[in-house]
C-alpha cells in the first residue's frame, strides 16, 4: 500500500534497492551504487593495494564509508591498521564507526576554506569519493549548485597521488560532455557509469577516473 501523505516515501520504499539495504542493515541504499562501481572499477585499488587514504565528499548518512570498512575488513580480516585513514565529509553529522577509529567524520561545507585545508593537509589522497547532491528541493538552482560541486571536487583532484583514483556523482545535463572532455586527459581511465542502484529516472551518473596523471 502507498503512502499517500508521502508519496516519496511510498515510492522509496517500493524501491528494490532500498529493501535491500534495510534486509541487509545498511545505512542507504547508495551501498550498492558504489559497490557496483568499485566491482567494475576497482577503484579500492591503487597498484592492486587497498588504498590507505581516502576521503568521501558528502559522505552522510555513511553507506560509502560503510562499504570501505566492509571491504577492508573482508580483505584483511583484521581491524583497521593504523596505517589507514578514511575521513567522511558532510553538511550533517554522519553516526560513527566507533568500532574502527580510522573512519573518521567531519561536518563541513565543501565549499568552505576548511574543507580545502582539509584535502591539503593530508595530501596526496590515494581515492577522492564525491557523492554530493544539493539539499535544496529540485529546481533549476540545484542544476547550478550541483555542477559547481562536480567542479570543486574536479578542483580537489590536485590533492590525490598521481595514479590515485576518483569517482565524482554529476547530474547529466549538456555540460556533462564539456566537463568529460576537460578531465578526462588527467586520467589514465575516464569512464562515465550510472549503476542499476541509482534510480532510472534520476539524472544522477558518475565519473570514473583511475590512474591520477597530475595537473
Ligand atoms: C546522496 S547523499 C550522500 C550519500 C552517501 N554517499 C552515503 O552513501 O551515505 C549527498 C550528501 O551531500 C551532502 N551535501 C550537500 N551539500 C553539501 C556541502 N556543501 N558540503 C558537504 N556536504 C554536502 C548532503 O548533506 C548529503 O548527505
Amino acid at each position: 500500500m502507498g503512502n499517500k501523505k508521502n508519496p516519496w516515501l511510498s515510492k522509496q520504499k517500493s524501491d528494490l534497492y532500498y529493501k535491500k539495504s534495510k534486509a541487509e542493515h545498511h545505512r542507504a541504499r547508495s551501498y550498492y551504487k558504489l559497490k557496483e562501481i568499485d566491482a567494475k572499477y576497482h577503484i579500492l585499488s591503487i597498484n592492486g593495494r587497498f588504498p590507505k587514504k581516502i576521503i568521501d565528499l558528502g559522505a552522510a548518512p555513511g553507506a560509502w564509508l560503510e562499504y570501505i570498512k566492509d571491504q577492508y575488513i573482508s580483505r584483511f580480516e583484521t581491524p583497521f591498521s593504523n596505517k589507514f585513514k578514511v575521513v567522511g565529509v558532510d553538511l550533517t553529522s554522519i553516526r560513527p564507526f566507533n568500532e574502527i577509529s580510522n573512519i573518521t567524520t567531519v561536518r563541513l561545507d565543501v565549499f568552505k576554506k576548511e574543507c580545502e585545508d582539509l584535502l591539503k593537509q593530508s595530501a596526496p589522497w590515494d581515492v577522492i569519493l564525491s557523492d554530493l547532491a544539493p539539499k535544496t528541493a529540485g529546481d533549476f538552482r540545484d542544476v547550478a549548485i550541483q555542477e559547481a560541486m562536480v567542479q570543486k571536487v574536479l578542483y580537489f583532484s590536485r590533492y590525490l597521488k598521481i595514479g590515485g583514483n576518483l569517482i565524482v556523482k554529476v547530474f547529466q545535463s549538456e555540460n556533462t560532455n564539456i566537463i568529460f572532455q576537460e578531465w578526462a586527459p588527467h586520467f589514465h581511465l575516464f569512464k562515465r557509469m550510472k549503476p542499476a542502484a541509482s534510480r532510472s529516472k534520476s539524472r544522477e551518473l558518475y565519473l570514473i577516473g583511475k590512474g591520477y596523471k597530475g595537473k
